[in-house]
Protein backbone atom coordinates (compact mmCIF):
# COMPACT_ATOMS: atom_id res chain seq x y z
CA UNK A 1 0.00 0.00 0.00
CA UNK A 2 1.43 3.55 -1.31
CA UNK A 3 -0.99 5.50 0.53
CA UNK A 4 -0.25 7.45 3.91
CA UNK A 5 -2.73 5.52 6.51
CA UNK A 6 -5.32 7.79 7.85
CA UNK A 7 -5.02 9.43 11.16
CA UNK A 8 -7.01 8.76 13.81
CA UNK A 9 -9.05 12.18 13.41
CA UNK A 10 -9.39 11.40 9.35
CA UNK A 11 -11.22 8.12 10.87
CA UNK A 12 -13.31 10.21 12.85
CA UNK A 13 -14.37 12.36 10.22
CA UNK A 14 -14.49 9.28 7.78
CA UNK A 15 -17.48 7.84 9.71
CA UNK A 16 -18.67 11.06 10.80
CA UNK A 17 -19.77 11.76 7.81
CA UNK A 18 -21.03 8.43 6.83
CA UNK A 19 -22.89 7.61 10.36
CA UNK A 20 -25.94 8.72 9.15
CA UNK A 21 -25.91 6.38 6.02
CA UNK A 22 -24.17 3.42 7.53
CA UNK A 23 -27.37 2.48 9.30
CA UNK A 24 -28.84 1.46 5.95
CA UNK A 25 -26.08 -2.09 5.87
CA UNK A 26 -28.26 -3.06 8.77
CA UNK A 27 -31.17 -3.39 7.15
CA UNK A 28 -32.87 -5.54 5.01
CA UNK A 29 -30.93 -8.50 3.35
CA UNK A 30 -27.51 -6.26 3.50
CA UNK A 31 -28.10 -6.61 7.33
CA UNK A 32 -29.42 -10.30 7.15
CA UNK A 33 -25.70 -10.59 5.30
CA UNK A 34 -23.62 -9.26 8.30
CA UNK A 35 -25.91 -10.87 10.85
CA UNK A 36 -25.81 -14.11 8.89
CA UNK A 37 -22.56 -14.68 7.81
CA UNK A 38 -19.66 -12.11 9.25
CA UNK A 39 -21.74 -11.61 13.16
CA UNK A 40 -22.25 -15.34 12.90
CA UNK A 41 -18.53 -16.25 13.26
CA UNK A 42 -18.29 -13.76 15.95
CA UNK A 43 -21.22 -15.46 17.43
CA UNK A 44 -19.23 -19.08 16.91
CA UNK A 45 -16.10 -17.90 18.70
CA UNK A 46 -17.03 -16.01 21.91
CA UNK A 47 -19.01 -17.60 24.40
CA UNK A 48 -20.27 -14.20 25.88
CA UNK A 49 -23.27 -15.73 28.13
CA UNK A 50 -22.85 -13.92 31.63
CA UNK A 51 -19.86 -12.25 30.40
CA UNK A 52 -18.84 -8.57 30.25
CA UNK A 53 -17.76 -7.85 26.83
CA UNK A 54 -15.67 -4.76 24.63
CA UNK A 55 -16.57 -4.47 21.12
CA UNK A 56 -13.95 -2.16 19.81
CA UNK A 57 -14.33 -0.08 16.71
CA UNK A 58 -18.16 -0.75 17.58
CA UNK A 59 -19.34 1.97 14.81
CA UNK A 60 -23.54 1.83 15.48
CA UNK A 61 -23.19 -0.67 17.60
CA UNK A 62 -24.85 -3.76 15.48
CA UNK A 63 -22.62 -6.48 17.34
CA UNK A 64 -22.40 -5.28 20.33
CA UNK A 65 -26.43 -5.27 20.66
CA UNK A 66 -26.52 -8.53 18.84
CA UNK A 67 -23.80 -10.00 21.80
CA UNK A 68 -26.07 -8.17 24.65
CA UNK A 69 -28.84 -10.62 24.04
CA UNK A 70 -26.46 -13.14 26.05
CA UNK A 71 -23.43 -11.24 27.69
CA UNK A 72 -23.93 -9.81 31.39
CA UNK A 73 -22.68 -6.51 29.95
CA UNK A 74 -21.47 -5.21 26.60
CA UNK A 75 -19.79 -1.95 26.36
CA UNK A 76 -19.10 -0.20 22.51
CA UNK A 77 -16.24 2.16 21.87
CA UNK A 78 -15.55 3.73 18.78
CA UNK A 79 -13.54 6.99 17.72
CA UNK A 80 -16.60 8.72 15.75
CA UNK A 81 -18.98 10.49 18.23
CA UNK A 82 -21.52 10.35 15.27
CA UNK A 83 -21.37 6.44 15.16
CA UNK A 84 -21.70 6.54 18.88
CA UNK A 85 -24.61 8.74 18.88
CA UNK A 86 -27.03 6.39 16.80
CA UNK A 87 -25.23 3.31 18.49
CA UNK A 88 -26.28 5.24 22.16
CA UNK A 89 -29.92 6.06 20.36
CA UNK A 90 -30.10 1.97 18.46
CA UNK A 91 -29.55 1.16 22.42
CA UNK A 92 -32.69 2.35 24.06
CA UNK A 93 -34.47 0.27 26.41
CA UNK A 94 -31.25 -2.60 26.27
CA UNK A 95 -29.99 -1.97 29.82
CA UNK A 96 -26.85 -3.88 29.75
CA UNK A 97 -25.25 -2.12 26.32
CA UNK A 98 -23.27 1.43 26.68
CA UNK A 99 -21.71 3.38 24.02
CA UNK A 100 -18.65 5.94 24.75
CA UNK A 101 -16.27 7.52 22.22
CA UNK A 102 -12.71 6.18 22.72
CA UNK A 103 -9.48 5.08 21.08
CA UNK A 104 -9.49 1.66 20.92
CA UNK A 105 -4.90 2.10 21.52
CA UNK A 106 -5.85 3.80 24.60
CA UNK A 107 -8.20 2.43 26.46
CA UNK A 108 -9.80 4.00 29.96
CA UNK A 109 -10.71 0.40 31.60
CA UNK A 110 -9.18 -1.22 34.04
CA UNK A 111 -6.86 -3.68 33.66
CA UNK A 112 -8.83 -7.42 33.53
CA UNK A 113 -12.05 -6.11 33.34
CA UNK A 114 -13.40 -7.33 30.44
CA UNK A 115 -14.04 -11.74 29.56
CA UNK A 116 -14.19 -11.32 26.21
CA UNK A 117 -13.59 -8.49 23.29
CA UNK A 118 -14.96 -8.36 19.57
CA UNK A 119 -13.59 -6.11 16.61
CA UNK A 120 -15.57 -5.94 13.54
CA UNK A 121 -14.12 -3.96 10.71
CA UNK A 122 -11.20 -1.66 13.15
CA UNK A 123 -8.30 -3.78 12.11
CA UNK A 124 -8.30 -2.55 8.35
CA UNK A 125 -7.69 0.84 9.74
CA UNK A 126 -4.69 -0.48 12.30
CA UNK A 127 -1.38 -1.14 10.28
CA UNK A 128 0.67 -1.09 13.87
CA UNK A 129 -1.14 -3.29 15.55
CA UNK A 130 0.98 -4.15 18.49
CA UNK A 131 -0.30 -0.87 20.87
CA UNK A 132 -3.93 -2.35 19.92
CA UNK A 133 -2.98 -5.74 21.26
CA UNK A 134 -1.16 -4.57 24.55
CA UNK A 135 -4.48 -3.19 25.91
CA UNK A 136 -7.07 -5.60 24.54
CA UNK A 137 -4.51 -7.94 26.27
CA UNK A 138 -4.61 -5.39 29.53
CA UNK A 139 -7.81 -4.95 29.54
CA UNK A 140 -8.94 -8.65 29.15
CA UNK A 141 -9.09 -11.35 32.44
CA UNK A 142 -6.65 -14.06 32.31
CA UNK A 143 -8.60 -16.70 30.98
CA UNK A 144 -10.23 -14.07 28.25
CA UNK A 145 -10.94 -14.12 24.42
CA UNK A 146 -10.84 -11.97 21.60
CA UNK A 147 -12.34 -11.86 18.24
CA UNK A 148 -11.38 -9.30 15.62
CA UNK A 149 -11.97 -9.01 11.64
CA UNK A 150 -9.23 -8.41 8.80
CA UNK A 151 -9.02 -7.45 5.22
CA UNK A 152 -7.03 -10.47 4.06
CA UNK A 153 -4.60 -9.32 2.59
CA UNK A 154 -4.28 -12.92 0.60
CA UNK A 155 -7.43 -12.31 -1.69
CA UNK A 156 -8.12 -8.54 -1.58
CA UNK A 157 -6.20 -7.07 -4.82
CA UNK A 158 -7.67 -10.23 -6.38
CA UNK A 159 -11.52 -9.12 -5.21
CA UNK A 160 -10.46 -5.43 -5.72
CA UNK A 161 -9.37 -6.10 -9.10
CA UNK A 162 -13.05 -8.36 -10.06
CA UNK A 163 -14.75 -5.36 -8.48
CA UNK A 164 -13.27 -2.85 -10.53
CA UNK A 165 -13.72 -5.03 -13.82
CA UNK A 166 -17.25 -5.57 -12.82
CA UNK A 167 -17.77 -2.08 -11.97
CA UNK A 168 -15.82 -0.72 -16.14
CA UNK A 169 -18.17 -3.21 -17.29
CA UNK A 170 -21.70 -1.71 -15.67
CA UNK A 171 -20.68 1.71 -16.64
CA UNK A 172 -19.78 0.67 -20.32
CA UNK A 173 -23.03 -1.18 -20.37
CA UNK A 174 -24.52 1.98 -19.32
CA UNK A 175 -22.77 4.30 -22.08
CA UNK A 176 -20.38 6.08 -19.06
CA UNK A 177 -17.22 6.39 -18.40
CA UNK A 178 -15.62 5.78 -15.33
CA UNK A 179 -12.42 7.84 -13.64
CA UNK A 180 -9.72 5.38 -13.14
CA UNK A 181 -9.71 3.37 -9.92
CA UNK A 182 -6.41 2.79 -8.30
CA UNK A 183 -5.86 0.20 -6.11
CA UNK A 184 -3.52 1.60 -3.85
CA UNK A 185 -5.86 4.43 -3.22
CA UNK A 186 -8.00 2.64 -0.29
CA UNK A 187 -7.37 3.67 3.13
CA UNK A 188 -7.83 0.04 4.00
CA UNK A 189 -4.73 -1.74 5.82
CA UNK A 190 -5.03 -5.80 4.88
CA UNK A 191 -3.33 -8.09 6.85
CA UNK A 192 -2.39 -11.45 6.09
CA UNK A 193 -3.43 -14.39 8.86
CA UNK A 194 0.37 -15.69 9.03
CA UNK A 195 1.95 -12.34 9.99
CA UNK A 196 -1.05 -11.41 12.79
CA UNK A 197 -0.73 -15.41 14.18
CA UNK A 198 3.11 -13.81 15.03
CA UNK A 199 1.96 -10.63 16.28
CA UNK A 200 -0.39 -11.88 18.49
CA UNK A 201 2.03 -14.83 19.92
CA UNK A 202 4.69 -11.26 19.84
CA UNK A 203 1.75 -9.57 22.13
CA UNK A 204 1.11 -12.62 24.79
CA UNK A 205 -2.09 -14.27 22.94
CA UNK A 206 -2.22 -17.58 21.17
CA UNK A 207 -4.68 -18.04 18.05
CA UNK A 208 -6.93 -20.65 18.72
CA UNK A 209 -9.18 -20.32 15.27
CA UNK A 210 -10.07 -18.43 12.03
CA UNK A 211 -12.73 -18.47 9.69
CA UNK A 212 -13.14 -16.15 6.63
CA UNK A 213 -16.47 -14.76 4.67
CA UNK A 214 -17.00 -12.33 1.96
CA UNK A 215 -15.64 -15.04 -0.64
CA UNK A 216 -15.08 -13.24 -3.66
CA UNK A 217 -17.61 -11.11 -3.97
CA UNK A 218 -17.17 -7.48 -5.56
CA UNK A 219 -18.20 -5.75 -2.38
CA UNK A 220 -19.48 -2.70 -4.52
CA UNK A 221 -21.49 -4.92 -7.08
CA UNK A 222 -22.85 -6.26 -3.96
CA UNK A 223 -24.26 -3.71 -2.20
CA UNK A 224 -25.43 -2.31 -5.91
CA UNK A 225 -27.54 -5.31 -6.40
CA UNK A 226 -28.91 -5.31 -3.53
CA UNK A 227 -29.92 -1.39 -4.23
CA UNK A 228 -31.49 -2.72 -7.63
CA UNK A 229 -34.03 -5.03 -6.29
CA UNK A 230 -31.55 -7.91 -6.85
CA UNK A 231 -31.54 -8.47 -3.04
CA UNK A 232 -32.41 -11.77 -2.45
CA UNK A 233 -30.20 -12.73 -5.52
CA UNK A 234 -27.87 -11.10 -3.97
CA UNK A 235 -27.87 -13.45 -0.55
CA UNK A 236 -28.08 -16.40 -2.45
CA UNK A 237 -24.79 -15.57 -4.30
CA UNK A 238 -23.50 -15.09 -0.70
CA UNK A 239 -24.65 -18.30 0.86
CA UNK A 240 -23.30 -19.93 -2.51
CA UNK A 241 -20.04 -18.71 -2.08
CA UNK A 242 -19.84 -19.37 1.47
CA UNK A 243 -20.94 -22.70 1.13
CA UNK A 244 -18.31 -23.22 -1.67
CA UNK A 245 -15.37 -21.66 0.63
CA UNK A 246 -16.42 -23.90 3.48
CA UNK A 247 -16.76 -26.99 0.90
CA UNK A 248 -13.24 -26.31 -0.63
CA UNK A 249 -11.63 -26.11 3.00
CA UNK A 250 -10.25 -22.45 2.66
CA UNK A 251 -10.43 -20.70 6.24
CA UNK A 252 -8.43 -17.63 4.45
CA UNK A 253 -9.68 -17.24 1.02
CA UNK A 254 -12.47 -15.02 1.92
CA UNK A 255 -12.12 -11.28 1.58
CA UNK A 256 -12.91 -11.33 5.27
CA UNK A 257 -11.35 -13.82 8.13
CA UNK A 258 -12.22 -13.46 11.68
CA UNK A 259 -9.12 -14.40 13.97
CA UNK A 260 -10.04 -15.72 17.21
CA UNK A 261 -7.31 -15.07 20.21
CA UNK A 262 -6.66 -15.74 23.74
CA UNK A 263 -4.61 -14.64 26.18
CA UNK A 264 -1.25 -17.48 26.41
CA UNK A 265 -0.91 -19.00 29.76
CA UNK A 266 2.42 -17.50 30.46
CA UNK A 267 4.67 -14.75 28.82
C1 LIG B 1 -15.83 -0.59 9.15
S1 LIG B 1 -16.41 0.27 10.57
C2 LIG B 1 -17.14 -1.06 11.47
C3 LIG B 1 -18.19 -0.61 12.44
C4 LIG B 1 -18.92 -1.74 13.15
N1 LIG B 1 -18.03 -2.57 13.95
C5 LIG B 1 -19.70 -2.58 12.17
O1 LIG B 1 -19.40 -3.77 12.01
O2 LIG B 1 -20.60 -2.06 11.52
C6 LIG B 1 -14.90 0.58 11.46
C7 LIG B 1 -15.10 1.37 12.74
O3 LIG B 1 -13.88 1.37 13.47
C8 LIG B 1 -13.75 2.63 14.09
N2 LIG B 1 -12.33 2.82 14.45
C9 LIG B 1 -11.26 2.87 13.63
N3 LIG B 1 -10.13 3.03 14.34
C10 LIG B 1 -10.50 3.07 15.65
C11 LIG B 1 -9.77 3.23 16.88
N4 LIG B 1 -8.45 3.40 16.91
N5 LIG B 1 -10.47 3.21 18.03
C12 LIG B 1 -11.82 3.07 18.05
N6 LIG B 1 -12.56 2.94 16.91
C13 LIG B 1 -11.90 2.94 15.73
C14 LIG B 1 -14.28 3.61 13.05
O4 LIG B 1 -14.62 4.87 13.61
C15 LIG B 1 -15.48 2.83 12.50
O5 LIG B 1 -16.67 3.13 13.17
Amino acid sequence: MNKTDLTSEEIRERYNAQAEVYQTRYKGLKGDYYRRFEDRIFLDFLDVAGKRVLDLGTGRGRLALALAATAREVVGVDLSDEMIRHATEAAVGSANVQFEVGDAAKLRFEDQSFDCVSSVGMFPYVRNVQPFFAEIRRVLTDAGTFAFSIANAGEWKVTARAEIAAREAFARLRGRGLPHIDLDDTPLIPHHVRDLASELSDAGFELVDYRSTFFYIPSRLFYAAGRRGLARVQMIAAAANDALGKFVGTRQHGKVVVLHARKAPTR
